[in-house]
C-alpha cells in the first residue's frame, strides 16, 4: 500500500501519480489534500510519515510546489528516509543505498511524464541489503 499526500502545489502531480498507480494495479491510500485550495504542507506530510512509520502503509509519495518543505516536515518522524528525487538516477540510488520509505516531489520544479519514471523507478528498486548501507541507516536512527 502506497501512501500519498500533497498540498495545493502539488495536486496536480499527485493525480498523475494516481493515474499511474491505478492503470499499473498498485494499491494506494491517498491522504489529501484534494481541492486546488491553499493548504499547510506539513499536516499531510505527517498524515503520510506517520502511516508508513506505522506500518499502515510500506512506502508513501508526497508533492508539494518544490518538494522540499514536506519532505523536510516527513523526515522529522521517526523511521523516516524522505528522499526528494527529480531525476531516475537518484530514486534508484536513494532505494538501493538507503533504502528511503517515502519519495518526495515538487509539483512545480518536474513535468508529469519524467515524475512518472522517477516513481516507477524508485517503487520498482529494492535495497540493496549491504552491510555498509544498514550500518549507515543504523547510524541516521541512532539518538
Ligand atoms: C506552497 O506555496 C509552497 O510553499 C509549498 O508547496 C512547497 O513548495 C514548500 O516547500
Amino acid at each position: 500500500m502506497i501512501g500519498l499526500g500533497c498540498d495545493h502545489g502539488g495536486l496536480e502531480l499527485k493525480n498523475v501519480i494516481i493515474d499511474y498507480l491505478k492503470k499499473n494495479g498498485i494499491e494506494y491510500k491517498d491522504y489529501g489534500t484534494y481541492t486546488s485550495e491553499s493548504v499547510d504542507y506539513p499536516k499531510y506530510a505527517k498524515l503520510v510519515a506517520n502511516a508508513v512509520a506505522s506500518g499502515e502503509c510500506d512506502r508513501g509519495i508526497l508533492i508539494c510546489g518544490t518538494g522540499i518543505g514536506i519532505s523536510i516536515a516527513a523526515n522529522k518522524v521517526k523511521g523516516i528516509r524522505c528522499a526528494l528525487c527529480h531525476d531516475v538516477f537518484s530514486a534508484k540510488a536513494t532505494r538501493e543505498h538507503n533504502d528511503s520509505n517515502i519519495l518526495a516531489m515538487g509539483g512545480r520544479v518536474i513535468g508529469p511524464g519524467p515524475a512518472v519514471e522517477v516513481v516507477k523507478a524508485w517503487l520498482e528498486t529494492d535495497f540493496s541489503g549491504d552491510e555498509r548501507h544498514l550500518r549507515r541507516i543504523k547510524m541516521i536512527e541512532e539518538e
